[in-house]
């Protein structure tokens, strides 16, 4: 988030326009919290995971009274347009202020969940996938050295996005997500059928929205009989020094944010079509589900044969 802060920032003040920062989210619009965002205050910010401007689930917001202080804060400090980085709660809140007080807003999709419909990737996702492949790897060592089989939980709230790419990437023998159906003991037979054609050590990626991976590793020891282990990435994936690819991507957005805002446009959400920067209503945005590609979830088992 702090390289889409950085491309809001420098794209409005190349173009003659001061920039504010709210700390907290909503909930600092709320209570004003408000500081300028000049130059200076992005340098250095684009190796940086999380967001300089702090942030924080705000249940004032959600009110309607909440939203009119906010209004009155905005209006009250000269803020003519908002830019709005954030998930699903964030496009929401931004989509009520353009609904409500017909507020100029323009969303950017910042979610490790990678779960927003317009857009083909979210700021965050490519850094936490990195960060469970490189414990996919990491474990992979133990697993084969140790013979054992090895269940890693990754984040992803209701979906697995996250789940499925890195599992494909860290050639995990199998991947849940809670879009899927699945069933442990097909798992366990296919873990029976690769232990006797002599691979002695497995990993198997979750979804934290599917299941737990204690559950599941006592499952398939207790069925099996295999030794096996299992971690929890928690929240190691939504921190560190973002990926080429994120920092590219932030900045593209919240720049590409800062000129479509400038030019007129609101109530829409920046994006990616492949490499093509784009723009959606908020109103599509978020209406349409996200769904993952099944055809990866297929690869997954093809590629574990
Ligand atoms: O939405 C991002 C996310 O990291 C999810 O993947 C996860 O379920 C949730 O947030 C964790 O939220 P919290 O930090 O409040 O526990």
């Amino acid at each position: 988030m702090n390289a889409a802060i950085r491309g809001v920032v420098r794209a409005a003040l190349g173009r003659g326009v001061e920039v504010k920062g709210f700390y907290h989210g909503y909930q600092g619009i709320v209570d004003n919290e408000i500081i300028p965002l000049e130059s200076i205050t992005v340098g250095g910010i684009i190796s940086r995971g999380g967001t300089i401007l702090r942030t924080a689930r705000s249940k004032s917001f959600m009110e309607a009274e909440g939203r009119k202080k906010a209004l009155r804060n905005l209006t009250e400090n000269g803020i003519e347009g908002l830019i709005i980085i954030g998930g699903d709660g964030s496009l929401t809140g931004a989509r009520k202020m353009h609904e409500e007080f017909g507020f100029p807003v323009m969303g950017v999709p910042g979610s490790i969940d990678n779960d927003i419909s317009g857009t083909d990737m979210c700021i965050g996702f490519d850094t936490a996938v990195n960060v469970a492949l490189e414990a996919i790897d990491r474990v992979r060592d133990t697993a084969y050295s140790h013979e054992r089989v090895f269940v890693i939980e990754v984040m992803g709230r209701h979906n697995g996005f996250i789940a499925l790419e890195a599992g494909l990437a860290g050639g995990a023998e199998a991947v849940i997500i809670p879009e899927v159906p699945y069933s442990l003991l097909q798992i366990c037979d296919s873990l029976r059928n690769m232990y006797d054609r002599g691979k002695r050590s497995s990993i198997i990626v979750v979804a934290e929205g599917a299941a737990r991976a204690s559950d599941i590793k006592e499952f398939i020891s207790r069925t099996t009989g295999y030794e096996a282990r299992y971690l929890v990435l928690g929240h190691m994936q939504r921190g560190g020094s973002p990926t080429a690819f994120d920092r590219v991507l932030g900045v593209r957005l919240g720049a590409f944010a800062a000129n479509r805002l400038l030019s007129g446009f609101s109530g829409e959400m920046v994006g990616v079509d492949g490499t093509k920067l784009v723009s959606h209503p908020l109103t599509y945005v978020l209406s349409t589900q996200r769904t993952v590609d099944p055809e990866k979830l297929l690869l997954v088992d093809v590629m574990a044969k």
